[in-house]
Parts: structure tokens; C-alpha cells; sequence
């Protein structure tokens, strides 16, 4: 097996790191397993010592019923809990390891995870082949997903709304998330099959979910009015865990997965617009104003020359990226042309959350008129957004791509709104969704991360995935259909593992706790890096 590229300390440093938690997690197993096979004594014989363990148990579901919760439920676990939890990890204390199992179990399988990662995509272990691309095969393979999807997964929603006790007209999480699962999956077989004529369309549906950016984060910040540290936090662990982990051991720079950075920065955006002075929030004429502010800082940064590469360059240590295979370009020009596509976009989804709720008031009326009224309003809709939707892919969408990224952040709202409008026609419409597309939308960024390096394969550190990985070379469409399987099984582990760690880790309404992981997580990287840093020297100085 040959290793591409020498190994960094970072990789090293998280080696040296997963190792304790992996012996660890293995020794908390055989623990609980001892612990389970202590045979019991039969129920007939009433002794000393069975009283003596009914009294123990007593004790622990009392200790639960306090609200002690199960980390403190042995009486063992209550006397050593003083100690902070990272002297208790290293003194291999039997209890917090039986506690903690479920996490380090997380840890573990992480682990395991990124070494496949870094086995596919960094070592000859398993061949690559070429992308190739066959329209056929292409809208083949999609329209049968939507067929097998909509045989097997067709649902009608009739949520209501918790407000109105009305069906949910507009825009709910089960759209959304159906919406994020199609373009997703073109998406991927865009990357896969390298099907270059859609790369427009591509742009519109990276734009959506920009959209959605603005528009979920909008909808919640101004409704639950939740501008927590703790709620924050939780919110980069989402977006940017598992791309941190991807980065070091792969060795690469974060904005090769340029889709965090971009949703971090518009995430960050919205957060700024809505937080400060959030206490003015109902007051029109200051959101008005917000929406303006948020205009004119993209126009000073993306439309001014100068202005963004003024603000960026400090930062260009992580958003930084230079293809292998275009070395002279400028480090930030990556940053500079991805974030400069979805520049509007994000306000947009703003300005769409924030006329939801008269939208919505407007909808629930039509659908109360009479027929004849509705129906011409709805047909009016309906023959507006189709006409719209056709000037827009006749004069916009066909153009060549690189005229087309020149009017896209001022015309990809046009799609979306069209999208937007036809789908919520009618009543019914509104409620259907395909839940295994909802499905698929809810691990976008974990498939999105992933697939570079297990689906695809790119070889070099930073490099652009220009390969597949073969799984059964000579087999190509046998091969697609196993590292298909196992890439999406993947993802959605990973998907539940950040929410498990981000559980474990990242505390609800303890600050306090909050910050004294981030010091001791801080801590803990330091030391390994060091390590790390120093263990590569001495063959160096050995030779
Ligand atoms: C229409 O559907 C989309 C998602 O498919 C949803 O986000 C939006 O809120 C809906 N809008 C209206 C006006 O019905
Ligand atoms: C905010 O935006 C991010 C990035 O798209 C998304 O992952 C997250 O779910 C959004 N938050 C809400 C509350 O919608």
C-alpha cells in the first residue's frame, strides 16, 4: 500500500489522539459486559445479600428521580464526580468510562470512519477510474430514483400549522428538505458522471440552498429570538465538524469543501443582521433598515474592486485555496468567486422569511374564496411563473457558463422563485413530498463532504476529485452501485455521529461547561500537536 504525500503532523497528532479513546471504549464494553454476566441469585432464596443489592437499587432510581440523570446514577459515580471529567478520562476511572461508553463508542466509529477516508482517497489500496458521461444513463439513473422514490416513499403531510391549526401552507421543513434531497442528488451525479452541460443549473441549485440559508436562519433567529452562546456554538459544530476533522486528515484546505465557509460566512450574516439590536426587531422600519445595511456591505465587498481582497487577505491562512492543477492562481480567488456567486442570494431568503407570514395570511384567504376566484388567481400564477421561468432559461440559463456566472447573483433568484410559486399551487400539492428525497436532504453536508474523497477520489492533498473510486474496477456500473451504498450509508453515520458529539460536547444552557471544553479541547489539540510535531523531528534529526 503506498501513501501518497508524506504524513503531517496534524494526522499524526489525531493518530496519537483516537488511539486512547479507541482502548478506552473497548475496555467501557468489556466493563458493561462484565457487569451484565454477574449471575443473579434465584428469587426464591430471599438473602441478606439480595436485600442488601435491592436497597443499592432503590438508591439509584432515587438518585434518577432527583433529576441526577444517568451519569451520576451509581453511588460510586456520585464520590469521584468532583473531579473534572478529563482527569477522570485519564485516570481510567471505571465509572466515568461506563458512563461515557455511548461516546466514546462515537469517537471510536469516527475514527474509523475518517481512516477510511483517508485509506480511499490517499493511499493506491483501492484503484480509480475515469469519469465518463452518457446523457441517457445520466437522466436514466435520476428519473428512476424519482420513480422508485415516489413508488415507495409518496406522502401527504396534513401537519398543521401550530399557530392557525390550518394545514402549513408554505414552505415546510418537509418541502425544504425534499427540495435540498433532488437538487442534491443532481448535484452529485454532476460531480460523478461530470456532466458538464449542467453546470447552470448547478450554480442555481448551490444558490438554493444558499436561499435556504438565509431563509431557515431568518425564520428562526426572528421567531425564537434565540441568541444564545450555546446555540451558536451548536451551530458551527453543525456546519463545521466533520469538515474540520476532513482537513486534517486528508491534509487539505477548507475551502476545497467550499460549501462550509460559504454557508458559515452567510449563516454568520444573518446571525449579525438579526442580533444586533435585536430588541428593535418588530419594529419595521428598523428590519427595513437591516435589509438595506445587508445590501450595502455586499455591494462595499463584492461590487467595490479591492474591498474584498482588503478584508479577506488576513484570513488567507484558512480561506486560502490553490488547485494543484492551476498553481499561479491567487490564493483568495477561489474564496473571492465562490462566495461572490450567492453574494444576493442569502438576503433574499430574508426578505422571503420575513413576508412569510402575510404571504401565508394571503394563501390561507385565496384558498377560502370562491372557485371561480380562485382558480383564476391560481391559473394567473401559475401562467406568470411558467412565462417567467422560460424568459429566464431562454435568455439566461442557456448562455455560456462563464456569461452565465456574470448574471447569476443578479438573476438566480428568478428560478427560485418560479420553483417557489409552482410549487405551492395547490393545496394538495403543498402537502405531498417524497420522503426519500426529504431524507437525502437532511445529510447534504455530510454526502457533499463525503463525496470527494469516497465516491470520488482525488489523490493529492487539495487536489479536485477528477477521479472515481473502483471498489470492482472493469465493473463500472456494479462499482457505482457498491460505493453508492456504502458512500450513503456513510454519510448518514456521519451525520448522526456529529449530532451525538455535538450533544456530548456542546452543552444546552451551561456556558460554564461550554467553555471549559472549548479550554480543555484547546489544551488537549496543543499538546498532541506538539507531540506530533516533535515525534517527526527525530527521524529527521536521526538521518
Ligand atoms: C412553496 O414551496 C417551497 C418549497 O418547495 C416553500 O419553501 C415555499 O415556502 C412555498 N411558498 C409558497 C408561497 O407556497
Ligand atoms: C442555518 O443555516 C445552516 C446552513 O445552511 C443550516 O445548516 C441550518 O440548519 C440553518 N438553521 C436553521 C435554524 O434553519
Amino acid at each position: 500500500m503506498v501513501i501518497v504525500g508524506p504524513v503531517t503532523p496534524g494526522q499524526l497528532s489525531l493518530f496519537l489522539g483516537i488511539i486512547p479513546v479507541i482502548t478506552s471504549w473497548i475496555y467501557a464494553e468489556i466493563l458493561v459486559h462484565r457487569k451484565n454476566s454477574i449471575p443473579k441469585s434465584r428469587h426464591s432464596d430471599v438473602s441478606l445479600v439480595e436485600l442488601g443489592e435491592a436497597t443499592v437499587q432503590e438508591d439509584d432510581r432515587a438518585v434518577l428521580l432527583e433529576g441526577g440523570g444517568l451519569q451520576s446514577a451509581s453511588p460510586r459515580a456520585r464520590t469521584s464526580s468532583t473531579s473534572s471529567p478529563i482527569v477522570r478520562f485519564l485516570m481510567m476511572d471505571e465509572s466515568f468510562l461506563i458512563d461515557n461508553r455511548l461516546t466514546l463508542r462515537a469517537i471510536s466509529e469516527f475514527g474509523v470512519l475518517l481512516s477510511y477516508y483517508y485509506v480511499c482517497d490517499r493511499t493506491d489500496f483501492f484503484a480509480s477510474s475515469t469519469k465518463n458521461y452518457n446523457r441517457d444513463l445520466f437522466l436514466f439513473l435520476y428519473f428512476l430514483l424519482i420513480i422508485v422514490s415516489a413508488i415507495t416513499s409518496f406522502t401527504i403531510h396534513n401537519d398543521r400549522s401550530p399557530f392557525s391549526g390550518k394545514p402549513i401552507l408554505y414552505l415546510n421543513r418537509h418541502q425544504t428538505e425534499e427540495w435540498k434531497g433532488w437538487m442534491q442528488v443532481l448535484f452529485l451525479m454532476y460531480h460523478y458522471f461530470a456532466a458538464t452541460e449542467i453546470y447552470n443549473a448547478i450554480r442555481v441549485f448551490i444558490a438554493a440552498y444558499v436561499w435556504m440559508t438565509g431563509f431557515g436562519n431568518f425564520s428562526y433567529y426572528y421567531v425564537r429570538k434565540d441568541f444564545s452562546l450555546a446555540r451558536f456554538a451548536q451551530m458551527m459544530w453543525r456546519l463545521n465538524f466533520l469538515v474540520i476533522f476532513c482537513c486534517i486528515v486528508l491534509n487539505n484546505s477548507y475551502m476545497l469543501y467550499y460549501i462550509c465557509p460559504m454557508h458559515t460566512l452567510f449563516t454568520l450574516l444573518v446571525y449579525g443582521a438579526l442580533g444586533i439590536l435585536n430588541k428593535y426587531n418588530e419594529i419595521g422600519a428598523v428590519m427595513a433598515a437591516k435589509f438595506i445595511a445587508c445590501f450595502l456591505v455586499v455591494i462595499l465587498m463584492w461590487e467595490i474592486p479591492g474591498v474584498f481582497e482588503f478584508v479577506w487577505s488576513p484570513f488567507t491562512f484558512f480561506l486560502g485555496y490553490t488547485d494543484p492543477a492551476k498553481p499561479n492562481a491567487s490564493r483568495l480567488h477561489e474564496w473571492h468567486f465562490r462566495s461572490g456567486l450567492d453574494r444576493y442570494i442569502w438576503i433574499v431568503g430574508m426578505l422571503y422569511a420575513y413576508y412569510h407570514p402575510t404571504v401565508e395570511r394571503w394563501m390561507e384567504k385565496l384558498e377560502e374564496a370562491e372557485v371561480k376566484r380562485r382558480l383564476s388567481i391560481k391559473t394567473a400564477v401559475t401562467l406568470i411563473s411558467l412565462m417567467v421561468g422560460y424568459l429566464w432559461f431562454e435568455y439566461i440559463y442557456k448562455l455560456d457558463k462563464l456569461t452565465y456566472n456574470k448574471y447569476h447573483p443578479y438573476s438566480s433568484w428568478i428560478p427560485i422563485t418560479v420553483y417557489i410559486c409552482l410549487r405551492n399551487v395547490t393545496q394538495h400539492f403543498r402537502c405531498y413530498s417524497l420522503t426519500l428525497f426529504a431524507w437525502l436532504g437532511k445529510i447534504t453536508l455530510e454526502t457533499y463532504i463525503s463525496q470527494i474523497h469516497i465516491w470520488l477520489r482525488s489523490g493529492i492533498p487539495d487536489g479536485q476529485p477528477k477521479f472515481l473510486l473502483s471498489l470492482i474496477p472493469n465493473y463500472p456500473m456494479l462499482n457505482f452501485m457498491l460505493t453508492t451504498s456504502i458512500y450513503v450509508a456513510i454519510s448518514y453515520r456521519l451525520f448522526d455521529l456529529t449530532n451525538t458529539l455535538k450533544t456530548a460536547f456542546v452543552p444546552t444552557k451551561d456556558n460554564k461547561r461550554l467553555l471549559y471544553n472549548v479550554v480543555t479541547g484547546v489544551a488537549i489539540c496543543s499538546i498532541l500537536y506538539s507531540l506530533a510535531s516533535v515525534f517527526l523531528q527525530v527521524p529527521r534529526m536521526l538521518v
